[in-house]
C-alpha cells in the first residue's frame, strides 16, 4: 500500500550523464546537466511554488509563481525554465519573492469560484495548495470584476468533466495532449482575459478529436478537468500499484482506493512501460468489474438446454472433476484438454498447463496465442533463437527510421503509439506497411515518408522485394552478417532474394505496391542509423505468418538492425499477458520457456518437481481439439478466460465442435459466447482481484496486485488448484508468489524473478537470472540467443483464399481504440459511446458499384458463412478491400473468416477472406439463429433452477 499522491518534481528528468554542482538556499546540490532549477530544488527537498509546471511535460513558464533569485542574474527568473549551471547560487525564499508570488496568486484567485469545501479537487488542488504556500490571506481586487465564473460545464465525456469556471489557463492540459498523448486536440483560444481552453474547433470533448486518454485530467492542477468517479466517490484513502489488464503495453497504474472501491486509476509515473501515461481503456474502462452481468456463484447443468443451477464451490468442483474423470475412463486419456488465458496471470497460466500435463496426463493445452502471435514464436525462434521481441519500448526514442508492418498502434497499443509519435515529431522517419491508411500515416505533425498499401495476403512478396532492393543495391551490412550470422544461410538467402522474380517490379502485380515506393522504403530502412521494425497481427494472422516473421528477422539481420537500442524486431502483442501465457508453457508441444516436451532432460526436471510422469509427445492444438471433438474423440474442455466461440475463426465450425462435447467447463467473469455451450461455470476473478504477474510485449514482467476481493471468493489460480486437488494432483500454494517461485526454479529465463524483486524494481524484462539480475532490456546484444543468426528462405506462396467473381473483395480485420478483443469487458463500460457496433469499411468505388450508401445494412458473404453489418464508406481502405472489427458477438465477423491457417503454427488467416458485399434489409440467417440462441441462454441463466 502506498501514499496516495506521487511527488511532482516540476519538470521532466534530464538524461545527461554530466553532473552539475550548485547551491540552493545555501544547500549543495548535484544534478544532471539540463535539469531545471525548479527540479533541482525539488530533488533537494526544497519546495518552490509552481502552477504551470509538472514533471510529465516540458516547462512553459507562464504562471510566474516559481520565481527565484539567482546570484549574478537580473530580476527574478522562473525556476521551471531556467536550467542549472555550475556554481549557480539560488535563493528560493525571501520577502520580495514572497510578495511577487502573492501578487500572482491574488490574480488567479480573484477569478476563481471559492467553493473549495464542495469542490472535487478539495484536498489535492494545486491552486489551493499554492495559495497556502505563498501565504495568501486577502485578495485586493475583490471578486466583482469581469470573470469566468459563469462559464458552462462540459459533461459530454463519460469519464471526466470540464468546468471552465475553475480554469487558470495554465495550459498544462494542452501541453499534456500535445507532448504526452500526441493527439493535439486542445488549444488555448483567444488572448489575455478572453483566453480559454478549447477542444478541437471549440467542440464538446465528446465531439472533438479527444481520444479520452486522460492525460489532460492528470495534468490539470485544479478541478477544471476532473474524473467523474472522483466527483462521485470523493478522495481516495490509499493506493496500490498494479498493471493494466487490457493490452500488451502493460501500463503500470496506481489504483486509488476507498476501501474496496476504485476511486480512479492513475498511470504510474514510475511505470517502465508507460511513464505516467495511459489510454482510455486502462484509465477509465474498469466498470465491467462491478457490472450486474458478472456471475458470482458457481453453476452446473447437465445439458445446454437445461437451466443453470447455482451450487456451492464444493459441488461445482466435485462435479467438474468427476465429469473429467468419467470422460477419460470412457474415451481415453487424450479425450480432455484445456485452454489457458492470455488475460490471466503468469502464475494462473502456469498452473493450468501443469494441471493438464501432470493431472490430465496429456499435453492437450493450448492458448489464444495460437490465433494471434504463434508465428512470432516460431519465426523468431528459428532465426534469432528467442521467441520474443528484442527491445524495450523506450528503445524507440533512439530509432531513426521506424517501419510499422500490419499493426495499428494508435488503436491497439495506444501508449506505445504516443511514445512513437513523440519520436516521429522529433524527426525520426516512418514507413507504414498496411493495406489500410491507419491513423499513423497522417496525423497532426506526423506524416509517414512511405505508406505501402499492399493487398492483404502479400506480406511475404513485399518483404522479399524490400530484401531484393537491399541485397542488389549493396546495402547489406556485411561485417555484421559475417560476424554474427550463419554465413551459409545468408548466402543462400542472398541468392534467393536477388532473383529477378523477387524484384519490386516483378512483385508489383502481386502486392499492388508500386516498385518505386518499395525501392524508396528499402533505401530509407537500410540507410537508417537505427532502423526498428514493429509489427502486429497483420503479419502473423496469415497462411504465411511464420514465413513473414522470418522475413522480418532476415531483413533486420542483413541491415545490422539488431542487438542494440533503437533497432530490433518488435511484435506488438495484443492482450495483456499473451507474452506470458506463451512463456508459461501454454502450447501443447512446449514446457515453460519454449522447451520441447520431447526433451528428456527438461521433462525429467518437471517430472521430479511435479511428481508425475509426463508425456514426450505434443498434445492437441485448438483446431485439432475441434476436429477431434467433431470426430467424437475429444469430449471435455476446461477453458479459463477465453471466448473461443467469438474469437476463433469459422464460428459455425467452433460451435459445432463445442456442441459435440460432453463437458465444457468455463471459468470466466460473464456468460460469454462459449459459456452458452458450457456445463460447468466457475466464476473467475478480474485483474483487480488477484495477485500475480503479467508479461508485456517487451518481455517485461510486472506486478499485478489485489485491490479488492473477488466477488465469488477465489482468484483464478485458486480455482484451478481446487480442481487439481479434486482430480488427485495435489497443489497447496497459499499465495501466488509461491507459484512464481516454482516458475523461477524451473525456468532459466525467470530464475531471478520474485515478488520481492518486482516490488523493489517495479518490473523486469526476462531473461532475468544470475547473468542479468535486473533483467535484459535488449536481446541479442553480443551474440544471438541461438549463437549465430540464421537466415531462412521465405518463398512467397499465395494464400489459397482467392477472390473470384462470386467473392470479389478481400476482407481484413482489426480493432479500435475503445473496444478490446471480444469486447466482453469494454462492451460493459461507457466506452460504447464511441463504438457500439462492428461496422464494415468499404471504399467509395466499391460502395457505389453496389448501390451502398453510408450506414446501409450490408450482407458480407464468404465461403465460410455470412453476416450483416452497417457500412462505413471511406477511402482509408483501398478499392477491392473491406475491413471490420470483431468486438461484438452479434456482428459475427468470425462467421465469415475461414479455416485457413499458418503452415507452421495453425494461426488462423483472419486477415484475408474473400467476400462479396451486398445491400440487404434484414439480418443474416446465422444472426437470426444466434439471437434466438442468445435469448434462450439468457433465459436459462435468469430462471435458474433451485440450487
Ligand atoms: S483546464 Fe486545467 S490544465 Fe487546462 S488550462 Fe485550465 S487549469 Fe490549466
Ligand atoms: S483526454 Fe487525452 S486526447 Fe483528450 S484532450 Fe485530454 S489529453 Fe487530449
Ligand atoms: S495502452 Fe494498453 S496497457 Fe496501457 S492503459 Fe491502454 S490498454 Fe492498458
Ligand atoms: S511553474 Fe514556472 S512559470 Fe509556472
Amino acid at each position: 500500500m502506498q501514499s496516495i499522491a506521487e511527488v511532482d518534481l516540476g519538470t521532466p528528468a534530464s538524461s545527461s550523464s554530466e553532473q552539475i554542482d550548485l547551491t540552493i538556499d545555501g544547500r549543495a546540490v548535484r544534478v544532471p546537466r539540463g535539469t531545471s532549477v525548479l527540479r533541482a530544488a525539488a530533488l533537494a527537498g526544497i519546495s518552490v511554488p509552481k502552477l504551470c509546471a509538472t514533471d510529465l511535460i516540458e516547462a512553459f513558464g507562464s504562471c510566474r509563481l516559481c520565481l527565484v533569485q539567482i546570484e549574478g542574474m537580473k530580476g527574478y527568473p522562473a525556476s521551471c525554465t531556467t536550467l542549472v549551471t555550475a556554481g549557480m547560487k539560488v535563493t528560493t525564499q525571501n520577502n520580495r519573492l514572497a510578495q511577487l508570488r502573492r501578487g500572482v496568486m491574488e490574480l488567479y484567485i480573484s477569478d476563481h469560484p471559492l467553493d473549495c469545501l464542495t469542490c472535487p479537487a478539495n484536498g489535492h488542488c494545486e491552486l489551493q495548495d499554492m495559495a497556502g504556500a505563498v501565504g495568501l490571506r486577502a485578495v485586493r481586487y475583490g471578486y466583482s470584476g469581469a470573470n469566468h465564473l459563469q462559464a458552462e460545464k462540459d459533461e459530454s465525456n463519460p469519464y471526466f468533466t470540464f468546468d471552465p469556471s475553475k480554469c487558470i489557463v495554465c495550459s498544462r492540459c494542452v501541453r499534456a495532449c500535445d507532448e504526452q498523448q500526441g493527439t493535439l486536440a486542445l488549444t488555448i483560444q483567444g488572448r489575455g482575459f478572453d483566453s480559454k481552453v478549447a477542444a478541437s474547433q471549440d467542440d464538446s470533448f465528446l465531439d472533438s478529436e479527444c481520444v479520452s486518454c486522460g492525460a489532460c485530467v492528470q495534468a490539470c492542477p485544479t478541478a477544471t478537468l476532473s474524473e467523474k468517479s472522483l466527483i462521485d466517490s470523493g478522495q481516495a484513502e490509499h493506493s496500490i500499484v498494479t498493471t493494466c489488464g487490457y493490452c500488451g503495453v502493460g501500463c503500470s497504474f496506481r489504483a486509488e482506493m476507498r476501501g474496496e472501491q476504485v476511486v480512479r486509476m492513475v498511470p504510474n509515473k514510475d511505470g517502465h512501460a508507460n511513464h505516467g501515461h495511459s489510454c482510455v481503456k486502462g484509465r477509465f474502462a474498469i466498470g465491467y468489474v462491478n457490472h450486474p452481468d458478472r456471475i458470482t456463484r458457481p453453476m452446473i447443468r447437465a445439458s445446454i438446454t437445461d437451466h443453470w443451477r447455482e451450487v456451492s464451490w464444493k459441488e461445482a468442483i466435485t462435479h467438474a472433476a468427476s465429469e473429467l474423470k468419467r470422460i477419460q475412463a470412457k474415451y481415453g486419456r487424450d479425450s480432455i484438454g484445456a485452454i489457458t488465458s492470455s488475460r490471466c496471470t503468469n502464475e494462473e497460466t502456469y498452473l493450468m498447463q501443469k494441471l493438464v500435463r501432470a493431472g490430465f496426463g496429456n499435453n492437450n493445452v493450448d492458448t489464444c496465442a495460437r490465433v494471434c502471435h504463434s508465428p512470432t514464436g516460431y519465426g523468431l525462434k528459428n532465426t534469432l533463437g528467442e521467441s520474443a521481441g528484442t527491445q524495450r519500448f523506450d528503445s524507440v526514442m533512439l530509432s531513426d527510421v521506424v517501419m510499422v508492418i500490419g499493426a495499428n498502434p494508435t488503436d491497439g497499443h495506444p501508449v506505445f503509439a504516443s511514445q512513437l509519435k513523440r519520436r516521429l515529431r522529433q524527426g525520426a522517419k516512418l514507413i507504414v506497411v498496411d493495406p489500410r491508411r491507419i491513423d499513423l500515416v497522417r496525423t497532426p505533425h506526423i506524416e509517414a515518408t512511405y505508406h505501402l498499401p499492399l493487398k492483404p495476403g502479400t506480406n511475404v512478396a513485399l518483404i522479399n522485394s524490400l530484401a531484393h532492393v537491399i541485397v542488389t543495391s549493396g546495402w547489406v551490412k556485411e561485417d555484421f552478417v559475417r560476424e554474427r550470422c550463419e554465413i551459409d544461410s545468408f548466402e543462400k538467402w542472398r541468392r534467393f532474394v536477388a532473383e529477378p522474380r523477387n524484384s519490386p517490379e516483378a512483385m508489383e502485380a502481386v502486392t499492388g505496391v508500386s516498385a518505386e515506393l518499395v525501392r524508396g522504403a528499402a533505401r530509407l530502412y537500410a540507410s537508417a542509423g537505427n532502423g526498428a521494425i514493429y509489427y502486429g497481427l497483420g503479419v502473423t494472422e496469415h497462411s504465411q505468418g511464420s514465413t513473414m516473421v522470418m522475413g522480418i528477422a532476415n531483413l533486420a539481420m542483413a541491415t545490422a538492425n539488431l542487438g542494440r537500442e533503437g533497432v530490433g524486431v518488435n511484435p506488438l502483442r495484443g492482450q495483456n499477458n499473451v507474452q506470458g501465457s506463451c512463456d508459461m508453457g501454454s502450447f501443447p508441444h512446449e514446457f515453460p520457456a519454449y522447451r520441447h516436451v520431447s526433451d528428456a532432460t527438461v521433462r525429467g526436471q518437471f517430472e521430479r518437481a511435479w511428481g508425475r510422469q509426463l508425456l514426450a509427445e505434443p498434445g492437441l492444438r485448438i483446431p485439432n481439439m475441434f476436429e477431434a471433438a467433431l470426430d467424437g474423440e475429444f469430449k471435455g474442455l476446461y477453458i479459463q478466460g477465453e471466448d473461443i466461440a467469438q474469437s476463433d475463426p469459422n464460428t459455425q465450425h467452433v460451435t459445432a465442435a463445442l456442441s459435440a462435447m460432453d463437458c465444457i467447463i468455463v471459468q470466466d467473469l460473464f456468460l460469454n459466447e462459449t459459456a452458452k455451450f458450457a456445463h460447468v461455470f466457475l466464476p473467475g476473478s478480474s485483474f483487480l482481484e488477484k495477485d500475480g504477474t503479467f508479461t508485456n510485449a517487451e518481455r517485461r514482467v510486472s506486478p499485478v496486485r489485489k485491490v479488492m476481493r473477488a466477488p465469488a471468493g477465489y482468484a483464478d489460480w485458486e480455482i484451478t488448484q481446487l480442481l487439481s486437488n479434486e482430480l488427485g494432483l495435489p497443489m497447496n500454494y497459499t499465495h501466488a508468489s509461491e507459484i512464481l517461485d516454482e516458475i523461477a526454479r524451473l525456468t532459466p529465463t525467470f530464475t531471478g524473478i520474485s515478488f520481492e524483486k518486482l516490488d523493489r524494481l517495479g518490473s523486469v524484462q526476462w531473461p532475468c537470472n544470475d547473468e542479468h539480475p535486473e533483467g535484459t532490456p535488449t536481446m541479442h546484444e553480443h551474440t544471438f540467443v541461438r549463437g549465430k543468426g540464421r537466415f531462412l528462405i521465405t518463398e512467397y506462396v499465395p494464400t489459397s483464399e482467392r477472390v473470384n467473381v462470386r467473392y470479389p473483395l478481400l476482407l481484413t480485420t482489426g480493432r479500435v481504440l475503445t473496444q478490446y478483443n471480444v469486447g466482453a469487458q469494454t462492451r460493459r463500460t461507457a466506452n460504447v459511446v464511441w463504438y457500439d457496433e462492428d461496422r464494415l469499411e468499404i471504399h467509395p468505388h466499391d460502395a457505389e458499384e453496389r448501390g451502398i450508401g453510408p450506414d446501409d445494412w450490408v450482407g458480407v458473404q464468404s465461403r465460410a458463412g455470412d453476416t450483416v453489418l452497417r457500412a462505413v464508406i471511406t477511402d482509408r481502405v483501398q478499392p477491392g478491400v473491406v475491413y471490420t472489427t470483431f468486438h461484438f458477438p452479434d456482428s459475427g465477423a468470425n462467421v465469415i473468416t475461414t479455416d485457413n491457417s499458418d503452415w507452421a503454427t495453425n494461426c488462423p488467416e483472419y486477415k484475408v477472406t474473400a467476400v462479396q458485399v451486398v445491400r440487404v434489409s434484414h439480418p443474416s440467417e446465422w444472426q437470426r439463429r444466434h439471437r434466438d440462441f442468445d435469448l434462450q441462454q439468457r433465459a436459462l441463466l435468469e430462471e435458474k433452477a433451485p440450487g
